[in-house]
């Protein structure tokens, strides 16, 4: 772990993942401080998977005069098991990528995720969730985060597919009551249309695609990855091949749910639009080929998949990307 930046002036946050590399988290928050003034240092922790060394890295953090953290994957269920007060949507949730300290030490846990995925979704992109045939594609912390504020805004129904199906089966169970949330494997998806699939499993870090079966969007259906990257990520290429008539990524959830995270820290708003547009900007400098054909298995679901293509391209053929 780093030691806190010499100026004690400023307050310090982190966000704690494995990996960690990738995040942007850091920029943002930068960003966030520089817009409203806030004088705090942000930085990028990696922690050791191995058990228990999470625990001790929030613990030396909060020694060192930490003031809060954001958590990623994987340590998301460990950061609420942690928490000594969370409200109850993040209890219910069972997953924590917000945490700050009290000044008695208390350690407060949050989730922003689901804010961040409903305003990127319904303010940013004026998306209709209500009434919508929605798919969310894992069980992992993040979808634990997000179910519930996407449930209250009333889809006609939710299916959870994951590969380990039990964990899908757990969520249909706990948020049952807010709607018509059921469970299954991937391959019982065939047959079925949704309106808005969101991608929110793990898969397109690894550089992998869930086993999905083909037309699975209606006519005019969204596709969401809650990741995001330099090119399209293999979901998004695959929601293209299929044919959905708009492909976003996760980058808009990430700096909305950091936004609402900076409000509890801070309890300042801060301006969320040039700040995503500064990073697409940074994500797609230098221009690059998209990895299509280079990364997506060949046996996935069907048709043979088109040669490389420049983003462009996709918008001559008339399809929207919010990349
Ligand atoms: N944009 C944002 O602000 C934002 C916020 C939160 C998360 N995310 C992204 O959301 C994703 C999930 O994060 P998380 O915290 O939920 O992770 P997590 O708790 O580790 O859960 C991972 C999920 O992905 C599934 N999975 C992993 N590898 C897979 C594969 N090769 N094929 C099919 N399914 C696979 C897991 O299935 P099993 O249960 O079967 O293992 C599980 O459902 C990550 O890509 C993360 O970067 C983005």
């Amino acid at each position: 772990m780093t030691q806190p930046p010499p100026n004690s002036q400023f307050d310090r946050y982190a966000v704690m993942g494995n990996p960690i590399a990738h995040s942007k988290s850091p920029l943002i928050h930068q960003a966030f401080a520089q817009q409203t003034g806030q004088p705090l240092h942000y930085e990028a922790l990696l922690v050791s998977k191995e058990i228990g060394e999470f625990a001790k890295a929030v613990q030396t953090f909060q020694d060192q005069g930490g003031k809060g953290l954001n958590i990623t994957i994987p340590f998301k269920s460990r950061a609420w098991e942690l928490a000594d007060h969370c409200g109850q949507r993040v209890q219910r949730a069972g997953a924590v990528n917000t945490l700050w300290f009290d000044e008695q030490g208390q350690r407060i846990g949050d989730n922003t995720d689901g804010l961040g995925l409903t305003t990127d979704l319904l303010k940013n992109h004026a998306a209709q969730i209500q009434g919508q045939r929605l798919l969310i594609l894992g069980a992992g912390g993040a979808v634990r985060g997000v179910l519930e504020p996407l449930l209250i805004e009333q889809p006609a129904l939710c299916v959870i597919a994951n590969r380990t199906v039990s964990k899908a089966q757990e969520l249909a169970e706990l948020f049952g009551s807010f709607g018509a949330v059921s469970a299954c494997g991937y391959e019982a998806l065939a047959g079925q249309q949704f309106d808005l699939i969101i991608n929110g499993t793990a898969a397109s870090l690894q550089g992998e695609l869930p086993p999905l079966p083909n037309n699975l969007f209606a006519n005019g259906g969204w596709a969401y990855d809650m990741m995001y990257g330099s090119g399209l990520t293999l979901f998004l290429q695959w929601a293209i091949h299929q044919g959905t008539a708009r492909a976003l990524d996760g980058l808009g959830m990430l700096v909305e749910q950091a936004a609402a995270t900076f409000y509890l820290w801070r309890g300042v708003k801060p301006e969320t639009q040039s700040v995503i547009q500064q990073l697409r900007q940074q994500l797609r400098s230098p221009p690059r080929q998209p990895r299509f054909s280079a990364h997506l298995p060949t046996e996935v679901n069907g048709p043979r998949l088109p040669e490389p293509t420049r983003y462009g391209d996709w918008e001559k053929n008339g399809r929207c990307i919010d990349f």
